[in-house]
């Protein structure tokens, strides 16, 4: 199985005082899959993200990526490596044009940037900026201010902006959340694409969505591993069926 591991976690565990919200999480993200995580809310879901995307460091536990144990690195550091989160809207700039927001963050890799750098690299970056916005399809929309874009918009310019690092894991925690049926489509018509070049790590609620386009399915319970595999396996899970998915939550 870790032969074609991109990600895997060995007994990750974090603690926020005295209460346990992920404990010994043994998980695979293969290369080239989509995996998603479900669970109930509180389920330690995000703060599993969270985790493998540098935001904040495990209790105990580690992080295989590549085989070897990031536990330790800055979070600048995993974006360098190539893991990224989906940010959220609120680190939008609202004023500032769409092409702008994906300018910025593309900018902000290249630590050296200061007043001597060349005009050609900033056209660089506004080129890279460009290519992401059309990946993404927001071609059209580049001049608008990323304030005035539709609720999908702004989702899938934030999935431009984690993308500024050309990860080769990209992680998205419900980037469907609030869509309209329309707009859960286009986002997943957009993932199912960038799924063509990158490993995809996904938080989504929606079952029968998860269902049908999941590689592997992590199921997380009370912040505990209750079972990873495709989704026939989760679907005929009896454990599974019995906490989450007879709960009305498909
Ligand atoms: N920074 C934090 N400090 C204290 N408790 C937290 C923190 N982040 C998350 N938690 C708690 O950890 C549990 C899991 O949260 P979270 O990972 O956000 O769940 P999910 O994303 O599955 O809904 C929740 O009970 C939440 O209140
Ligand atoms: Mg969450």
């Amino acid at each position: 199985m870790t032969g074609t591991s991109l990600l895997s976690t060995r007994n990750l565990t974090k603690k926020f005082g005295a209460f346990t919200a992920n404990k010994d999480v043994n998980v695979d993200f293969q290369r080239g899959k989509l995996t998603a995580i479900i669970g109930p809310n509180g389920a330690g879901k995000s703060t599993f993200f969270n985790m493998v995307s540098g935001g904040f460091p495990p209790t105990s536990g580690e992080i295989l990526f590549d085989g070897k144990n990031i536990v330790g690195l800055k979070q600048h550091q995993f974006a360098k490596i190539g893991i990224s989160k989906s940010f959220q809207i609120t680190n939008l700039f609202p004023a500032l044009s769409v092409l702008e927001n994906v300018r910025v963050a593309v900018q902000s890799l290249h630590s050296t940037y200061d007043l001597w750098t060349p005009r050609s690299k900033h056209l660089e970056w506004v080129e890279r900026a460009e290519s992401l916005l059309e990946l993404v399809g927001l071609q059209d929309r580049r001049t608008e201010s990323a304030g005035n874009l539709a609720h999908g918009e702004q989702r899938s310019l934030e999935i431009a902006l984690a993308l500024a690092c050309d990860p080769k894991l990209l992680l998205l925690d419900e980037p469907t959340a609030g869509m309209s049926p329309e707009e859960t489509r286009m986002i997943m018509n957009l993932i199912l694409k960038l799924l063509e070049h990158r490993t995809i790590g996904l938080v989504e609620h929606k079952m029968k969505l998860i269902m049908g386009v999941s590689d592997s399915i992590i199921v997380l319970h009370q912040g505990q591993l209750l079972a990873q595999g495709t989704p026939d396996d989760i679907r005929a899970n009896e454990e599974v069926k019995r906490v989450y998915l007879g709960k009305g939550n498909h």
